[in-house]
């Protein structure tokens, strides 16, 4: 088992160490820089054009880059919506003849989301997998299927994979629009592996969370694209620390949480890219102004340091793709503040890798 974990203390630390990698991987021959082109095949650019609007249906982390994706494809002007999966299957809206369900589930076998697909093909639904289990029941059963490539995942906590279904989404989204991208975006994409590697010194985020290892909760706080990192930023805390954490859209944080907030509750600040990120920092004042501590996970394009504690510095990029670099930062003070707890990170408690239940 040490020889699979290549030195590193946890096979989830490994995973997170992973990421340029799998993020190279995601991206190799799917996209061209020289022309500015992104090809996933034709039965996904099929797939992707002819849908008239998308519902994603998936779960935990899965479902944060299903939210991530949400936004994404509504920024391209297609109705999109991201679904629990289980909820889907309680509930399932309307949908209409150019409808696609896009199903996120990184091993493919999580029954909530199989539930879901299922449901959508039963009412004659197209659908798609985004997975990394190759020959997966997701990927044996959907209409088709795209591969985030990112190797295996033996950790539970989920890192590599959210990063290459937010890659593999946005791959997605280019391929939308005929599969025709800016040289920039592209530029940013091929950049974004090399960024990640930058985040991966762990230096600050060991400090952060030694710093706040003996907190009493942990909030999280994002706008946008931002909002998905919050919601996992907490995920991964409560997920293998044991510790409550909470992830809010930062504008929701005034009607009902602030109350919460106390000095002992570090409030975790997403602030990238430019739209809405002022508003964030008007959310972080009032957080500052209640004496909680402040941590910014931030790409430095608002002032949001002048009110932060502590700052967790991520190169600038697209704003589209700020939030992976944003993630990693909050991947690693989790995985800090549970290894300072004595946590048994890779299997944390009550959890399984892949949830076959529904
Ligand atoms: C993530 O850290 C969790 N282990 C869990 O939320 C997971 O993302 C969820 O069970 C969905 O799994 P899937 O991506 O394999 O469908």
């Amino acid at each position: 088992e040490e020889t699979g974990k290549s030195g590193y203390d946890h096979y989830m630390l490994k995973e997170i160490h992973e990421q340029p990698r799998a993020l190279r991987q995601c991206l190799q021959e799917r996209v061209d820089e020289l022309s500015g082109t992104v090809d996933l095949g034709d039965d996904i650019a099929d797939a992707v054009q002819n849908a008239e609007s998308i519902q994603l249906v998936a779960c935990g982390t899965s479902y944060h880059a299903a939210l991530y994706a949400a936004e994404l494809f509504r920024s391209q002007g297609v109705p999109a919506q991201a679904f629990v999966a289980s909820e889907y299957v309680t509930s399932p809206p309307p949908h209409d003849d150019d409808t696609l369900v896009v199903g996120v589930t990184q091993s493919g076998e999580t029954a909530d989301t199989l539930s879901a697909l299922r449901d959508a093909q039963r009412r004659g639904v197209d659908t798609l997998a985004v997975t990394n289990v190759v020959g997966s029941t997701a990927a044996r059963e959907c209409d088709g299927v795209l591969y985030i490539r990112s190797g295996p995942e033996i950790g539970v906590a989920a890192t590599k994979t959210f990063s290459a279904q937010v890659l593999a989404v946005n791959m997605v989204a280019a391929v939308m629009g005929n599969g025709s991208a800016s040289h920039e975006f592209v530029s940013a994409l091929r950049d974004l592996p090399g960024q990640v590697q930058t985040v991966l010194d762990e230096t600050n985020a060991r400090e952060v969370a030694e710093r706040f290892v003996d907190s009493d909760a942990y909030f999280f706080i994002g706008r946008g694209y931002d909002y998905p990192v919050a919601m996992e930023g907490a995920l991964k805390m409560k997920e293998i620390s044991y510790k409550h954490a909470e992830g809010f859209p930062a504008g929701e944080l005034k009607h009902g949480p602030l109350a919460l907030v106390t000095a002992n509750t570090p409030v975790f600040a997403v602030v990238t890219g430019e739209t809405g990120s002022e508003k964030t920092v008007g959310n972080v004042k009032e957080v500052e102004a209640r004496d909680a501590p402040v941590v910014a996970v931030t790409d430095g394009r608002t002032d949001v340091e002048r009110y932060a504690d502590e700052v967790l510095e991520v190169p600038e990029t697209d704003p589209r793709l700020a939030p992976v670099l944003a993630n990693v930062q909050l991947q690693l003070v989790s995985y800090h503040v549970a290894k300072q707890l004595g946590r048994n990170i890779d299997k944390p408690r009550n959890l399984a890798k892949s949830v076959t239940v529904e």
